[in-house]
């Protein structure tokens, strides 16, 4: 440990919040003064279900009945109702065979890939995919081949190097891109995989419950086409755990192979039954995510007329390219100073010069809050 070496400018302190008294107002604690009230910009809590009563009273009920913890593997003692019905719910509305539970989303993606590669095969990943599936990748000892942004042409070309090779090919992609808040142009990627009989795993993290028909994700339609799907429940769901769908067969072969499905604590109950109720709530409003998406376009343009950096995003993850490393954390700390979390997000997370100050919109921010950031941000200097 003596060895490792942080450069100073990339040491990141954690900080702790407790909730605010509006659904979306976090207090930063402060061992010496009284807490700060912050409108949240940056969590993944897109519809505020994480503080919905119904979603938090069917996680309590439920302890009640299953236990807080699950006590074991799914192998052992660990497997529940509530896993079952989770289960089966989520394929029903996904139009899937099989969905499998994971502790969390990090763990699904490494079990996914892990499952559909190997030393014997060549990943060839979007330039932007989480680290998750990079660690993944890494675990499975396949060769990992990038590809531009979103850019068809570069992944047909790296496609067309490797296919004559005697290794199996996995194509990785998100559907919405968690720093960028891009779209990937999922039909015409699935599409390529198909010409090339290639295999297409995709991560939904950021657009399940907000893109698709209904929320369903961009992989609804194209389901026939690709291998996997991993989604969490971290993020609009509000609650923690994570899925893998994809068709019986798969599902089997991840079920007795997968050491990240086989040996870890199952699912806790309290959290599938959270993810559950929002399950039904996301399916009973059909149009939060449309609304969502469509309150983002307007943060956009405020967003626009109010300051001289470029915005990225497509979503409801908005990027203020401010380029400059310390200009960005000036503008997170004038932010914070005028009441708003907003965190800027340096590299390596992000290229060198692409500093920005990323933004999630949520369901619950009015126009008054929205106005109060463009001022304050044309006031930025
Ligand atoms: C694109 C993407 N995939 C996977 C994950 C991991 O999900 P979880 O938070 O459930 O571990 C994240 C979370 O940051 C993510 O942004």
């Amino acid at each position: 440990m003596n060895k490792i070496k942080i450069p100073k400018n990339r040491l990141r302190k954690l900080k702790t919040y407790a909730l605010g008294q509006e659904p979306y107002e976090l207090q930063k604690l402060n061992s010496k003064k009284i807490p700060k009230t912050l409108i949240d910009l940056c969590s993944n809590d897109y519809f505020g279900l994480s503080r919905d009563n119904d979603v938090v009273k069917a996680s309590y009920e439920i302890s009640l009945i299953e236990g807080l913890g699950s006590g074991g593997s799914r192998f052992i003692t660990g497997s529940r109702p509530i896993h079952k019905l989770l289960e089966t719910q989520l394929a029903e509305w996904l139009n899937q065979e099989k969905v499998l539970l994971f502790p969390s989303g990090f763990q699904a993606n490494i079990a996914a890939v892990q499952g559909l590669v190997n030393r014997n095969s060549v990943v060839i990943a979007d330039k932007f995919i989480h680290n998750s599936l990079l660690v993944g990748i890494k675990a499975s000892g396949s060769r990992l081949v990038r590809f531009a942004h979103n850019d068809l042409k570069d992944l047909e070309n790296k496609i067309l190097k490797f296919n004559s090779t005697q290794k199996s090919i996995l194509i990785i992609v998100e559907s919405l891109y968690s720093m960028e808040g891009s779209i990937a142009p999922l039909k015409e990627i699935a599409k390529i995989c198909k010409k090339y009989n290639v295999e297409l795993l995709v991560d939904e993290a950021h657009a399940l419950g907000i893109l698709g028909p209904e929320g369903k994700g961009l992989s609804f339609d194209l389901s026939k086409n690709i291998t996997m799907i991993t989604g969490t429940f971290g993020k609009s769901f509000g609650s923690g755990g994570a899925f893998i769908a994809c068709n019986s067969k798969v599902g089997e072969y991840l079920i007795q192979t997968s050491g990240a499905f086989r040996y870890t604590t199952a699912l806790s109950p309290a959290l599938a039954a959270g993810a559950l109720k929002s399950l039904q709530k996301i399916k009973i409003n059909k149009e939060w995510g449309i609304n969502l998406l469509n309150a983002s376009k307007e943060w956009k343009k405020e967003i626009i007329r109010n300051s001289t950096y470029p915005v990225k995003g497509e979503s409801q993850i908005l990027s203020i390219i401010v380029g400059q490393e310390e200009k960005a954390i000036l503008l997170q700390k004038y932010l914070e100073r005028n009441g708003f979390l907003a965190i800027a997000i340096r590299p390596p997370t992000v290229p060198e010069n692409e500093s920005r100050i990323r933004l999630t919109i949520r369901r619950d921010l009015n126009i008054d809050i929205l106005k109060k950031f463009a001022s304050i941000l044309k006031s930025f200097k």
